[in-house]
């Protein structure tokens, strides 16, 4: 079974959030499971940098008025899977991330750009002669790869049956009308009963619209997204296309979410050493710039700062419990207003309130290792890693009842509370600190949150039976 993995982002070659988690470990577990996988990125700039070597395959021809397009073959010792770049350096040979210029705006040919993309994707589906390798699967993960599907509804060839995964239905990749044009689509592909969404055209709504099944990961938020609360505008065509929706939960890497063997913690530990986890906790305390002190419950928070995570309903309250003698440790980039919060807060309780705004990938690593608590208090979440990193580190995580949170943490791993509202996360936040003076039974918690089973198998074998299905109707 071939599948080629399309995502615009996977560690550690380059990654914003958590699809480029799942896109460096869901490929190497496919391929553990006997699938003949392959990842296809895009060449930015940065994962130029950080392949070691890479290898021309073949020209793809000016697939979009922007250049000669190469697809590339690059190699890294930490990914076991063959690596695909599609290489366009006037669109992806550029400082700054993979959707934004390093002031934080998303580049103005953001379209064009993931357009050029999913078409390159599209034309590796259909033309193995050129590859020796045609893919029976294309796997394609979010908007940057939702036109894959349109192009190959467009040209009507014989093609691979293709999976669409939505990680995020709130990240639409939204372009104006014209775009259709600009890029040599036809103007009858928007319409309602195809791209057009809010008289503008929407790549997530083509990948949901012309793909052959749909996922989405993790079971609640493929409940959820089918309604009108949180479907986004997009819950009629979601509930329409039930049938192939399929709810898939994330697993995690095992091998670099394993405090075991992280290097990046100060004390590597186990479920029978826990106590060595206080090492770390005085070391995090320190990094951050709190005062060192094992009796105050330390509450972390790894986070995008954007108004999913629910950071404003954490701040509103975080004062009740510092009161309480509580500590939050706090690690995130994103709205400027939610930094310059946080940087108050710091400012006003210095010895318990530590902020690092910025991407730091080790300093996440330690923070799961020295935190007792871990926040993710989002108002949506379709699945969440930091959560399951937490119950890995055993640091109990603290979750709001909604989409992958509640697939994975209980109340005998964690705390949850369900309402969006800073009261109800005051409530839970006091029990945790109030639990946290139980350290008997903080442990045997931490230790029941550590024994979660949160690789990937089992999802793996999952995906490969939507693969079977899919190539099933094929035939
Ligand atoms: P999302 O993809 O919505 O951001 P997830 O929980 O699925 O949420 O994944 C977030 C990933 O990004 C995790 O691996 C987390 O550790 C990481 N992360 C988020 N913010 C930072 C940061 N400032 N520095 C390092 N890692 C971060
Ligand atoms: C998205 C979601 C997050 C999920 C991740 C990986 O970024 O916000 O909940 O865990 O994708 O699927």
């Amino acid at each position: 079974m071939k599948v080629l993995f399309v995502s615009s982002e996977a560690h550690p070659l380059v990654k914003t959030g958590g699809l480029g988690d799942v896109a460096g470990a869901l490929p190497r577990s496919l391929q553990a499971e006997g699938v003949d996988v392959r990842l296809l990125l895009p060449a930015y700039r940065h994962v130029l940098q950080q392949v070691e070597s890479t290898k021309p395959l073949f020209s793809m021809g000016d697939l979009l008025g922007t250049g000669e397009v190469w697809l590339l073959q690059g190699y890294h010792p930490q990914v076991t899977v063959p690596i695909w770049l599609v290489d366009c350096p006037a669109l992806f040979d550029r400082p700054g991330g993979p959707y934004q210029d390093e002031e934080g705006s998303d580049w103005a040919d953001n379209g064009i750009r993931f357009s050029l993309f999913a078409r390159a994707a599209a034309l590796l589906g259909i033309s193995g002669a050129l590859t020796g390798w045609r893919p029976d699967v294309l796997h394609l993960n979010d908007w940057q790869s939702g036109f894959v599907p349109l192009w190959l509804k467009h040209w009507g060839a014989e093609r691979p049956a293709t999976l669409f995964t939505v990680h995020n239905l709130q990240y639409q990749g939204v372009f104006p009308k014209t775009l259709l044009s600009e890029v040599g689509l036809p103007e009858h592909f928007y319409s309602m009963h195809g791209v057009e969404y809010h008289q503008q055209v929407s790549m997530l709504k083509a990948g949901l619209y012309y793909a052959d099944q749909l996922s989405t990961v993790s079971p609640t938020y493929a409940n959820e997204i089918q309604s009108t609360e949180m479907g986004e505008g997009l819950d009629g065509l979601l509930a329409d296309r039930s049938e192939q929706l399929n709810g898939v939960l994330n697993g995690i890497d095992t091998a670099v979410w394993n405090p075991q063997q992280d290097e990046s913690i100060a004390k590597k530990y186990s479920l029978e050493t826990l106590s060595s986890r206080a090492i770390n906790k005085e070391q995090l305390q320190t990094t951050l710039g709190v005062s060192v002190n094992d009796e105050a419950p330390l509450f972390g928070l790894v986070s995008r700062l954007v108004p999913q995570k629910g950071v404003d309903l954490l701040l509103t309250v975080i004062p009740e419990i510092l009161q309480r003698g509580a500590q939050l440790v706090v690690l995130g980039s994103g709205d400027s207003a939610l930094e310059q919060w946080l940087l108050h807060l710091q400012q006003q309780w210095p010895q318990q309130v530590g902020v690092w705004i910025g991407y730091n990938e080790p300093l996440a690593h330690a923070m799961m290792a020295g935190s007792d608590v871990i926040l993710v208090p989002s108002r949506f979440e379709p699945c969440g890693l930091t959560q399951m990193y937490a119950l890995r580190y055993g640091a109990l995580p603290l979750v709001r009842r909604t989409g992958g949170l509640a697939d994975t943490v209980d109340q005998q791993s964690g705390f949850l509370f369900d309402d969006v509202s800073s009261e109800s996360l005051a409530v839970v936040l006091h029990e945790a600190v109030d639990s946290y003076s139980d350290r008997k039974l903080w442990k045997q918690k931490q230790q029941y949150a550590m024994k979660q089973a949160l690789g990937w198998e089992r999802s793996a074998k999952h995906y490969i039976e939507i693969y079977q299905s899919l190539m099933q109707v094929e035939e």
